[in-house]
């Protein structure tokens, strides 16, 4: 099926939903603030401050609810949020983005089955043949994650991204419909 409404679906998976903003959702972000261990790895340095205001709350629910191909990750109540962003029809690819906003629930395998669930939805529903990221080197956990999803490493920007006065370089990764696809009934992929 190709989807082209503006309006993406909710999408289950097992012990979470992926959905769209409801009322209660900028309170629940305004409580996860902005950890400092999670912001470097979108690239903030240290004097970004923790705590997030109502308007940076309320801003942060309105773009998802605005957006075609975001969602709240839900595990229990609001926990992050996950994205296909520059979604390009004509050469059917976009990029993938994703964040679990509490540091007790990294490295639990929800990110690699919420990435899983969302690179279905970008093949199955939307008929796309890539999708790609980038991802700050460093970021070893992520890049664990992107890899257990299914993508590879298709090159490294050099000395891309300036934090804290020192530069780092970017991953670039991608992943193919046809790679997906024969990953699905591999072992352990279920
Ligand atoms: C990136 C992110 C979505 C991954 O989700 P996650 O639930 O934490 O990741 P998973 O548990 O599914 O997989 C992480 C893997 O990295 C491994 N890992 C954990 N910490 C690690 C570290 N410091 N270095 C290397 N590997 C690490 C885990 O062991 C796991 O691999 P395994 O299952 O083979 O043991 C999540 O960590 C996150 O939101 N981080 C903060 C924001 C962020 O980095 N966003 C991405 C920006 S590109």
């Amino acid at each position: 099926m190709n989807v082209s409404s503006d309006t993406p679906p909710d999408l289950h998976g097992i012990g979470f939903v992926l959905r769209r903003p409801r009322d209660g959702d900028a309170e629940s972000r305004l409580r996860l603030g902005r950890h400092p261990e999670i912001y470097r790895m979108f690239g903030a340095g240290r004097s970004l401050p923790g705590l997030f205001s109502h308007g940076e709350a309320t801003s942060w629910v309105a773009r998802i609810a605005g957006h075609p191909a975001a969602w709240i990750i839900d595990q229990g109540g609001l926990i992050g949020e996950v994205r296909l962003d520059s979604i390009n029809h004509q050469d059917r690819r976009a990029s993938f983005a994703i964040g679990i906003f509490d540091p007790q629930l990294l490295g639990k395998g929800l990110g690699t089955a919420v990435t899983k669930r969302v690179l279905a939805y970008a093949f199955d529903e939307l008929a796309l043949h890539r999708v790609s990221l980038r991802v700050l080197a460093f970021n070893e956990r992520a890049i664990a994650a992107y890899r257990k999803s299914g993508f590879s490493i298709e090159g490294r920007e050099r000395e891309s991204a300036l934090i804290d006065g020192e530069w780092h370089d970017d991953i670039m990764m991608g992943i193919l419909a046809a790679e997906f696809d024969a990953r699905r009934d591999a072992p352990g992929n279920e």
